[in-house]
């Protein structure tokens, strides 16, 4: 039976931010939010958050992910907080205890720390530079017999490379025993959960530091630079991890993904692009550079030309879109449809074949199978209080420069011409012109310069 102690109650002095350290994001999401995520690919009996600085805020974070909370009043330190938890996990659970500002960990190392069978397991790694962690001690024979924090140590003891992570596991029971011995003499003036590993080397138990070959995952994010070497871990596994789904990234440095991504084959992924909450690309889609695109699904084939921005929109067969195209929430392209330059495209769907070349608005529209919007054709779709829907027909040629004031509707296979303002509904198959009509007048001269 095992229990997930998450540690989330800190304030995070050293983020110099209003928000709980956390919640500070990750590819887009809360660091807190990652780990609750791998803990997740456990089996577990329940995760208990103890939550204290910005508790309100953390909690909600997690609304909807089954965790219980504990609320630490004080933050006494990282042993205090464990004490606070422990009353809710029965004494011979064996419980596995996470630093919360820890989002790289994956499930298969903690898999491979909770196949110890030491009464005390940590995960250890080694550190390049090990300043602010806790350093391993060892003694001769390599058994493991305290962990000293930074700001206790001595010249020596920081010398030592092998640090702690903050994850560990132990019987419930004996962590009760352990934490009830810590006291707050040190240099923080804080109970260490880590003194429970001098206490059980002492009761002779068996302590093992399992030593985790990947240092990355197990990086914690106590400040901004910190919060940015793990940014860029979380980017490069992302990247590999759309390679490995078959994606090309012209430049796999300038790509950032800050969601779940779900790509068909041979996708090309341009250099500057910015991937965000759920996006799902079918085979051969190619993203152009520096396109944008949050909550999308493009059907196979899809081409974005540069610079496109897409939000909660979705094609459902091959289309061309872009360069400098917007489309925004409820946008649904069908094949063969062509978005071009400067057109933003809002709570409308334009069947097969529909086309927006060029410098246009269409909201809260449908556009038939094969229609044209030329350059400049604007749906007034707001009159100031409410918003109205235009409607369309199949094969209707809207020309340039018209203004199509909704509620209005264009029948399958009219022609509007060019700088009409379309207020009544346009009949299939006519001509409707609604514009002023040209006059010429032969009688006019040009006016000629006064002597004065
Ligand atoms: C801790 C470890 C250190 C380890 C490092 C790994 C201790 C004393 N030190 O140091 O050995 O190398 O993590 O990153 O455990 N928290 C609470 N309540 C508190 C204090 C902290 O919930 O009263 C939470 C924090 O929100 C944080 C976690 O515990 O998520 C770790 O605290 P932090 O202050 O970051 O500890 P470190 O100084 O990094
Ligand atoms: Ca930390």
């Amino acid at each position: 039976m095992l229990n997930a102690i998450v540690l989330a109650a800190g304030e995070g002095k050293r983020m110099k931010s209003r928000r709980p350290k956390v919640l500070q994001t990750i590819g887009g999401r809360p660091m807190l939010r990652h780990l609750i995520e791998s803990l997740d690919a456990l089996e577990t009996e329940q995760i208990l958050v103890v939550t204290g600085s910005g508790a309100e805020q953390v909690e909600a974070s997690l609304e909807d992910s089954g965790c219980r909370f504990i609320r630490q009043a004080e933050r006494l330190g990282t042993g205090h907080a464990v004490m606070q938890a422990l009353p809710k996990v029965p004494d011979d659970a064996r419980v596995l205890i996470l630093p919360g500002d820890m989002p790289l960990i994956r499930p298969e190392t903690l898999k491979s720390l909770l196949d110890s069978q030491a009464d005390l397991a940590l995960l250890s790694f080694m550190a390049d530079d090990p300043t602010g962690y806790g350093r391993i001690l060892r003694d001769a024979q390599g058994r493991v017999l305290a962990i000293r924090e930074q700001r206790d140590a001595s010249a020596d003891e920081l010398s030592v490379n092998e640090v702690n992570s903050g994850v560990m596991c132990a019987r419930a029971g004996d962590l009760s025993r352990w934490l009830d011995q810590i006291s707050d003499d040190n240099a923080q003036g804080e109970y260490y959960l880590t003194d429970c590993i001098a206490i059980a080397a002492g009761e002779g138990r068996r302590v093992d530091a399992v030593v985790a070959p990947d240092a990355e995952e197990l990086m914690g994010a106590n400040d901004r630079a910190q919060l940015a070497r793990l940014e860029a871990v979380f980017q490069n596994r992302a990247r590999q991890a759309l390679m490995a789904q078959g994606v090309t990234l012209a430049d796999p440095s300038r790509v950032i993904v800050r969601g779940r991504i779900n790509c068909g084959q041979d996708v090309f992924i341009d250099a500057d692009v910015l991937l965000q909450g759920d996006v799902t690309l079918g085979d051969n889609v190619q993203i152009g550079q520096g396109c944008v695109l949050g909550n999308c699904s493009l059907a196979s084939g899809t081409q974005l030309a540069p610079y496109t921005v897409i939000e909660s929109a979705s094609t459902t067969g091959a289309c061309t879109v872009g360069p400098f195209a917007r489309l925004r929430p409820g946008t649904e392209l069908a094949e063969g449809v062509k978005i071009g330059n400067f057109v933003e495209v809002k709570n409308a769907r334009f069947e097969r074949g529909a086309k927006a070349s060029h410098l246009s608005y269409v909201g809260d529209a449908r556009v038939g199978e094969g229609a044209n919007l030329g350059a400049g054709t604007i749906t007034c779709n707001y009159d100031g209080v409410n918003k109205h829907r235009t409607r369309i027909g199949k094969d209707a040629f809207v020309g340039s420069n018209t203004a199509l004031v909704a509620p209005v509707e264009i029948g399958d296979g009219a022609t509007i011409g060019a700088g009409s303002v379309i207020t009544q509904s346009a009949p299939a198959d006519a001509l409707t012109v609604a514009r002023a009509r040209q006059r010429s007048f032969k009688a006019w001269k040009r006016p000629e310069k006064k002597d004065n």
